[in-house]
């Protein structure tokens, strides 16, 4: 297509005799369209590394010389304690979830969570969850565990509040638990999460058995963030909780990826600084923890977070996460997705270049295209 509008110029220009009129620059225009298209992920991270801040962390924090050690019975459910043990998984994905959402985790279970083997890798997905207030809810919870074995439950009111002590909790679970994975992924239970494209995306980016892509903390980075200020919003922060008038640059919470080196270095910071109240959101809470270990949030461009990606086949192939997916598209697009082999790379890139430009433009002007 584009090498047959190149000839279509070539031909043109021919015929005008090499003047230089308003056609080839025309031409030059769509072309740098095309191209643009093709390749919006390596500019959108270019742009991205333009607005992120330079600094390094501020290291203020006197850093623990240990982290405390995590004890079994902060967790009401949970496997085997030897399921890495067993397993030996390349990479952990810990599903934050919330009791309520039985729906969301089977859609998990009968799509990308129930992958075992991903390009030669071993992959587990656990469900993390708090305690439910309702008791009919908590004895639901404990049949679940029984049945699927997949689930941790921390010992704490599963609350929004407490969603950063959710995080804190699988950490600590992750750490004591399966120290054996690589690389752990923290996602939401409404992402349409995509570990084959994350191990694709590792590999590129430079993870063999040696280098472990030391610090890692990957995921759609927000940058310059100021915290919420109205008192009657559920996001507000006060002044003695955050004073600075900008957040530390962050990973979206509704994925991101940690290295094994990573967790430790947050876990660490986690548990030095005093944890205010009301807790800054959870991601807000690891992009402070990360600066004062002096870790640098990595963007992708293939995690969404911010305008909702339109389905497209070959994007969602390529695509790590995907937010805002309800259970049933989950198991709609997982069954298209593979219903045919892996699109090349050219469909591929045309896709993933139209649904972006199609998410941004939805996000620019409002609304869903
Ligand atoms: C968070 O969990 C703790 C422990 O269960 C509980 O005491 C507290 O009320 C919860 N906080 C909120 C805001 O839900």
């Amino acid at each position: 297509m584009v090498i047959r509008g190149l000839w279509v110029c070539k031909v043109r220009l021919a015929k005008r005799g090499g003047y230089l009129g308003l056609l080839p620059v025309l031409c030059l225009l769509v072309f740098a369209c095309l191209l643009a298209v093709l390749f919006v992920d390596y500019i959108e991270s270019w742009v991205t590394s333009l607005g992120m801040s330079r600094g390094v962390g501020t290291h203020r924090v006197v850093l623990p010389q240990r982290i405390p050690p995590t004890r079994s019975e902060e967790y009401l459910l949970m496997p085997s304690p030897l399921v890495c043990q067993r397993a030996k998984p390349y990479l952990i994905t810990m599903v934050i979830s919330a009791p309520a959402n039985r729906k969301a985790r089977q859609a998990i279970r009968d799509t990308w969570g129930g992958e075992v083997q991903v390009r030669g890798h071993r992959v587990i997905t656990l469900f993390m969850l708090g305690q439910p207030s309702d008791p009919v809810l908590a004895k639901e919870l404990v049949e679940e565990s029984r049945e699927r074995g997949d689930l941790v439950q921390g010992r704490f009111l599963d609350s929004y509040a407490n969603l950063t002590l959710k995080t804190l909790s699988m950490l600590a679970w992750a750490r004591r638990f399966c120290p054996q994975a690589h690389f752990l992924a923290k996602v939401d239970d409404d992402v349409m999460f995509n570990p084959s494209a994350l191990l694709h995306y590792l590999v590129l980016y430079g993870a063999t058995p040696e280098s472990e892509l030391a610090d890692l903390y990957l995921g759609r980075v927000h940058m310059r963030v100021s915290p919420n200020r109205n008192p009657a919003s559920k996001h507000f922060l006060s002044e003695a909780a955050f004073g600075g008038a900008a957040f530390p640059d962050y990973c979206s919470g509704t994925a991101y990826v940690l290295s094994r080196p990573s967790v430790l270095k947050l876990s660490l910071a986690a548990a030095a600084v005093h944890l205010p109240k009301p807790l800054p959101p959870e991601d807000v809470f690891m992009g402070l923890c990360a600066q004062t270990v002096g870790i640098k949030p990595n963007h992708s461009p293939f995690f969404s977070g911010g305008p909702p990606v339109p389905y497209g086949r070959c994007c969602y192939q390529a695509m790590v996460s995907v937010h805002h997916t309800k259970p049933e598209e989950m198991l709609r697009y997982w069954a298209d997705m593979h219903s045919t082999a892996p699109c090349s790379w050219l469909r591929v890139r045309t896709s993933l270049g139209f649904c972006k430009v199609r998410a941004h433009l939805g996000n620019l002007l409002g609304f869903a295209l």
